[in-house]
């Protein structure tokens, strides 16, 4: 089994320190940095948007990895990609249609960065087989999206495992990523069932043995 890419969620950092805390987790060893959008429509919590990111992208050595919990993704995608994201993910719920999340990847790779598809913890994992080949990364979130620090929820293992063993069969290349309530325990057994990414914020920001931290995870 590869060792897991490890992308620390800024949400939970300390925004008086935000330069210092990216630093921190880049020296530390984590490969991406997740970057949570939220809208206050599609989730009920707004976080950070466009001016932050395109303060930040370029601070850094790591993949951006912006996910996206916003209504209309659509019109919002090719900001996100010129801001900075090399990794775009949307989310499969606030589409209308199939049509319509093939469109918002389409868009993404036409503004030249990786499309990402998430779905919520109630969307079955066979709603996204459709998008696999156009798709570059799947986040199966393992937590309701919209707050940080939540617990683990154990059925999303079964998304990962079903999802890991269709990409191996039909030999596709798409990344797997698992969002929520990451820490040592659950990190270990996201891994095992075949995840690729594992994003962790609680887990990591606001302790001082962020490099411990991510190599038991990893
Ligand atoms: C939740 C976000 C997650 C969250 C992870 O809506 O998508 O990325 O910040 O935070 P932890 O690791 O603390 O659950
Ligand atoms: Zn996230």
């Amino acid at each position: 089994m590869d060792k897991a890419i490890i992308a620390p969620s800024i949400l939970s950092a300390d925004f008086k320190y935000l330069y210092e805390e990216i630093q921190k987790v880049e020296q530390a060893g984590a490969e991406y940095l997740h970057f949570d959008v939220m809208d206050g429509h599609f989730v009920p919590n707004i976080s950070f948007g466009i001016p932050v990111l395109k303060s930040i992208a370029k601070c850094h050595h790591m993949v951006n990895d912006v996910h996206i919990m916003i209504a209309d993704p659509y019109r919002y995608a090719p900001d996100f990609c010129k801001a900075g994201a090399d990794i775009l993910t949307f989310h499969y719920e606030a589409c209308n249609s199939d049509a319509e999340v093939f469109k918002v990847i389409d868009l993404i790779h036409e503004y030249g960065a990786k499309a990402g598809l998430s779905i919520k913890p109630g969307t079955h994992i066979s709603k996204v087989l459709p998008f696999l080949y156009s798709l570059d990364l799947v986040l199966i979130m393992s937590v309701e999206p919209g707050f940080g620090g939540q617990s683990f929820i154990p059925e999303s293992l079964g998304k990962v495992i079903y999802l890991r063993n269709y990409i191996d069969e039909n030999n596709i290349k798409c990344l797997i990523e698992i969002d929520g309530g990451i820490n040592e325990e659950t990190g270990k057994i996201a891994r095992a069932a075949g995840v690729d990414i594992l994003v962790a914020g609680s887990y990591l920001f606001g302790h001082d043995d962020i490099k411990e931290r991510i190599e038991k995870i990893r």
